[in-house]
């Protein structure tokens, strides 16, 4: 078995070391010589191709297990970097694909758990591509028969990504009460759940990648900035923050749901090492 992880980057590289530590070898694609060579220390044989002008090399990709993390362009409705990939495998496909998409996919949930099955009806162009890339990969599967299995992924936290900028920058936050559930993975977490689909995911299946323990966006930025003895920042309403706030941001807040993750735990077996941001902040400073 060969495995190939397109967009090696932070999530990719931890789960390359969980297959190194299975005596797989991986190959990791990136866009950057630079991001190439920091996948050789981590033992990763790198691949430079840029996928918004070409495909991987004929044959890399046939048979294998593939792990697709590249983000779709930051503009558009419609994902071509993951068309142009499928394109070019067609004729000699991977056995199996395991894609990161984005729980932006279900849209505005009003706060209401939800499982895999809900109604896919993003709200923002954001969660359109990644709908668009789920749909490209239902038709590559039917077409080829290679096993697809989708991960559908919250905010990731983890060492070196928490949101210490912003903190510095005492940027307001929205007022607890106000502040709708959001959801949040640890990414070693996410590591693990990517190889546990590859090993036992269903084909055609997707399941919520979440630690299952919704808190707000104010409760997170507290917990951080406590974490990382910032100040806390200055409370705002709703109708405040939007003067503040990115329209990213912006559309954290104004779609919320609670991931339920009992498909992650009970079909895939992921034993999730940080189950609450209690357990996995301090990791963070690590
Ligand atoms: N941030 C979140 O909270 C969040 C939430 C849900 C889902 N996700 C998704 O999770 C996935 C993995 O995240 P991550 O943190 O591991 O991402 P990351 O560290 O930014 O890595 C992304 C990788 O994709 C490569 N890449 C980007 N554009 C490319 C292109 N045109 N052609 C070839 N390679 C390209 C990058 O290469 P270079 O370094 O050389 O550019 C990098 O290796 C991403 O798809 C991300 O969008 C993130």
């Amino acid at each position: 078995m060969s495995v190939v992880v397109i967009g090696c980057g932070d999530v990719g590289q931890r789960l390359a070391a969980r297959y190194r530590a299975i005596g797989q070898p991986v190959t990791g694609i990136v866009r950057t010589a630079e991001s190439a060579a920091a996948l050789a220390p981590a033992g990763v044989q790198a691949l430079t191709l840029d996928l918004d002008r070409e495909a991987p090399p004929a044959g890399l990709l046939d048979g294998a297990v593939v792990h697709y993390h590249a983000p779709p362009p930051r503009e558009g409705t419609r994902e071509p970097r993951l068309q142009r990939l499928l394109a070019g495998a067609r004729s000699a496909p991977p056995a199996r694909l395991v894609y990161i998409s984005t729980s932006a996919v279900y849209g505005d949930c009003q706060g209401r758990w939800i499982d895999e099955t809900a109604p896919l009806t993003p709200r923002t162009d954001r969660g359109r591509r990644r709908l668009d890339a789920e749909h490209q990969l239902a038709a590559f599967a039917e077409a080829t028969g290679a096993e697809v299995v989708v991960l559908r992924v919250p905010g990731i936290y983890g060492p070196g990504r928490l949101p210490v900028a912003r903190l510095q920058a005492g940027t307001p936050l929205v007022l607890p009460a106000q502040c709708p559930p959001t959801n949040r993975i640890h990414a070693d977490d996410l590591a693990g759940a990517c190889l546990a689909a590859a090993q036992h995911g269903r084909a055609g299946r997707a399941y919520n990648v979440s630690d299952g323990n919704p808190t707000s966006m104010t409760d997170y930025f507290l917990q951080v900035a406590d974490l990382l003895g910032l100040p806390r920042p200055p409370l705002v309403t709703l109708a405040e923050a939007r003067q503040h706030l990115s329209p990213m941001l912006m559309s954290f807040l104004e779609e919320s749901k609670r991931l339920d993750n009992t498909r992650l735990r009970e079909e895939l077996g992921l034993l999730l090492r940080y189950p609450t941001l209690a357990d996995g902040l301090p990791s963070c400073l690590l």
